[in-house]
């Protein structure tokens, strides 16, 4: 048995904001954000929280898988932006849920989130100690950014996307995951002061700070090896797989790993132009957009992986 999934769902701040809107607001245009990163425009929160969003995805997600909160014995939100420290957002949506006997926790492996969810969830169901899961990616990343920082703030967005897994025979083939913490500093939030009376820390740079150039080294780096070696596990060709279901950092990224691997762009959907970079929230929520447009057949073979803060990385090959 492993993790399959059997509903999609997401869901996305009311707030649009526009690369012309942000013209207005510091210098920057909608050319040079979308000539190089593909982003036209992104969804921030106003009223909603990261919870909020999550438990909106989860309840869509599983409306379509026609599975009741109570089914659920667990519950996992990838995220790095949690309202709270504690209680834990997975905790948040398992109350608003009513998924009493579910076991609720996050994780935070920020744009892998998701990967790393579905990864652990599919080894609590191999070994008998699950067997349906709520999987959410949930990102409020507009808390964490430095409006005054135009060359970071204007990629990224807010949104939550959701799957529900079910113990099933088929589902997840072949994964590949990994991290190196070295390289963490190219990508950081060190948003924490210590509230220690005996510790008199300044107070940190509390935004998040990219060095963009080393993570595109990274990402067109890591990801195509990380796909291989999914591939390869499987016993598969690039060209077997019927779509590449990329984290949405960059359109540069993807056009990247797509000519890595010498697969058309066409089987690398998008949804980056409308939602900007949503951290560990991209890949469910391009997941779910995928599949309400009726894209997917039963038996497709799909890509998904995420990479990111950390640095972390996770692929994962599954049937539909
Ligand atoms: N609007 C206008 N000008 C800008 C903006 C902006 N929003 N941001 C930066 N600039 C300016 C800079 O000030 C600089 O000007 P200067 O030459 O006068 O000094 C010039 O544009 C070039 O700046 P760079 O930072 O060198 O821009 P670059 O061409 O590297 O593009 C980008 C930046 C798009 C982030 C690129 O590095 C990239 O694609 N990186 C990949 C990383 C990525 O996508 N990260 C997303 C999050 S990480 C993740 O999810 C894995």
């Amino acid at each position: 048995m492993t993790a399959r999934i059997i509903g999609t769902g997401s869901c996305l701040p009311e707030a649009i904001v526009t690369n012309d809107y942000l013209s207005t607001i510091m210098d920057t245009s909608d050319e040079w954000i979308s000539s190089r990163t593909g982003i036209k425009e992104r969804h921030l929160v106003k009223e909603e929280t990261t919870a909020s969003l999550s438990l909106e995805a989860g309840r869509r997600a599983l409306a379509e898988a026609g599975v009741a909160p109570e089914e659920l014995d667990m519950i996992i939100v990838g995220t790095l932006t949690g309202d709270y420290i504690t209680p834990s957002t997975a905790c948040e949506v398992q109350a608003g849920l009513g998924a009493v006997n579910a076991v609720a926790f996050d994780i935070n492996a920020a744009c892998a989130g998701f990967l790393f969810s579905l990864h652990t969830v599919n080894a609590y169901i191999q070994c008998g100690m699950c067997r349906t899961a709520l999987l959410i990616g949930a990102e409020t990343l507009s808390r964490i950014m430095d409006w005054g920082d135009r060359s970071t703030c204007v990629l990224f967005g807010d949104g939550a996307g959701a799957a529900v897994v079910q113990a099933q025979e088929g589902g997840l083939i072949a994964y590949d995951q990994g991290s190196d913490g070295e390289k963490g500093k190219y990508l950081a939030c060190r948003n924490r002061t210590n509230n220690n009376p005996l510790v008199q820390t300044e107070k940190n740079y509390s935004y998040t700070q990219m060095d963009g150039q080393e993570v595109y080294k990274f990402a067109v780096t890591y990801v195509p090896n990380s796909i291989h070696k999914v591939l390869e596990k499987a016993g598969l060709q690039p060209e077997d797989i019927k779509y590449y279901l990329l984290h949405q950092a960059n359109l540069r990224i993807i056009q990247a790993v797509a000519k890595r691997l010498k697969i058309s762009l066409d089987r690398f959907p998008i949804s980056l132009d409308h939602c900007g970079n949503v951290s560990a929230a991209s890949v469910p929520i391009l997941l779910d957009d995928v599949n309400r447009k009726g894209m997917l057949q039963k038996g497709d073979k799909i890509i998904l992986s995420g990479f990111g803060g950390g640095l972390t990385w996770g692929t994962c090959l599954i049937e539909w």
